[in-house]
């Protein structure tokens, strides 16, 4: 057994041979901030201060080799190699506030409706005890035995009593899990989940106007999001914009106008980059019609979830209209893991 140490608070976990440094942190509650855990995105970057670790492989893009040469690692790629490793995690974030994982959790597949020719809305529900998450968090499917690696997929609802989790999945070509849930995963089939993980989390004290931009499957953590927000009685202004190629293409249309009648403080807008005049829908890429709807958001919370380009073209252009890096919250989708 390794001992991980936290600095500056001292703390200090037990981690097993052969478990990743995120693995174990999460497990105890701590809240690492992680995104594709396959060593592409650079969320989950921490200072190593002492021991020595196996960094794994990792992209290139995710961790310069200035950071390398500066003791930097990521550590949802990182096995600690000596016997006591010591990181650097801040004070503020080095106090458990996430619900540890529940790993091989067993769920039956309730429901699956093809929204699109490449996306599905998945449900489970819980056969033993439901799991305890926070809306934008995300859970891994698949199936170890049958050569289904384990993927990141984001709850799409706000916690339920009853423990249901519905999911937007997007069938990748080339990937192995999301075709093996498009083609051979059924309603009434028993699988296996873990979860939950991830910091794409709302501050449920934050009082902001909130500004939620999304495309595709992006809409899944946002959607957990906005039923979380809503319910809870937010009464700051909340604006949805969702980018789509169609009309067609515009996934829970129905429960998100719903919640726009339900709440006066809640605004849904959309925009179709392949298609025009449609009634409702603004035209064109979301950098295109943002500063038309707002000339500042330097006080705004702001979500944004997608692919990785759609990520970034819309931090651009949150950046140029104000947004404060402390409100940005981004949650990108990276084809290679899905
Ligand atoms: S690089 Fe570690 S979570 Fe993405």
């Amino acid at each position: 057994m390794k001992k991980i140490i936290m600095q500056p608070s001292g703390k200090e976990i037990d981690c097993p041979a052969g478990e990743t440094v995120l693995f174990v942190l999460e497990k105890q509650g701590y809240a690492l901030p992680n995104n594709c855990r396959a060593g592409a995105c650079g969320e989950c970057k921490i200072k190593v201060l002492s021991g020595k670790f196996d960094q794994g492989f990792i992209m290139d893009m995710a961790l310069s080799q200035e950071d390398r040469k500066k003791g930097y690692g990521l550590m949802c790629m990182a096995k600690p190699v000596s016997d006591v490793l010591e990181i650097e995690f801040g004070t503020e974030d080095a106090q458990p506030k996430l619900f540890p994982p529940v790993e091989d959790s067993w769920h039956i597949v309730t429901d699956k409706i093809h929204r699109t020719d490449k996306i599905l809305d998945l449900k489970l529900s819980p056969l033993g005890k439901p799991i305890k998450f926070w809306p934008g968090q995300y859970a891994m499917i698949g199936d170890d035995d049958s050569n289904h690696p384990l993927r990141p997929y984001s709850i799409a609802n706000a916690p339920k009593g009853n423990g249901e989790l519905s999911f937007i999945i997007t069938h990748e070509e080339g990937g192995k899990t999301s075709p093996w849930i498009h083609n051979e995963v059924n309603v009434g089939d028993h699988i296996k989940i873990n979860a939950p993980y991830g910091t794409f989390l709302g501050d449920p004290n934050v009082d902001t106007p909130i500004l939620c931009l999304a495309s595709g499957s992006g809409l899944a953590p946002i959607l957990s999001l906005l039923n979380a927000y809503l319910s809870r009685g937010h009464k700051n202004p909340v604006t949805l914009l969702f980018s789509a190629k169609t009309h067609n293409d515009l996934l829970h249309f129905g429960e998100i106008k719903y919640l726009e009648s339900k709440y006066i403080n809640f605004k849904y807008k959309y925009t179709l980059t392949q298609e025009s005049n449609k009634s409702g829908a603004l035209e064109g890429r979301i950098d295109k019609v943002l500063p038309n709807l707002f000339s500042d958001l330097s006080n705004h919370s702001i979500y944004i979830a997608g692919g990785i380009l759609f990520v970034k073209s819309c931090k651009q252009i949150v950046n140029s209209l104000g947004a404060k890096e402390e409100l940005l919250h981004m949650e990108e989708y990276f084809a290679q893991q899905i």
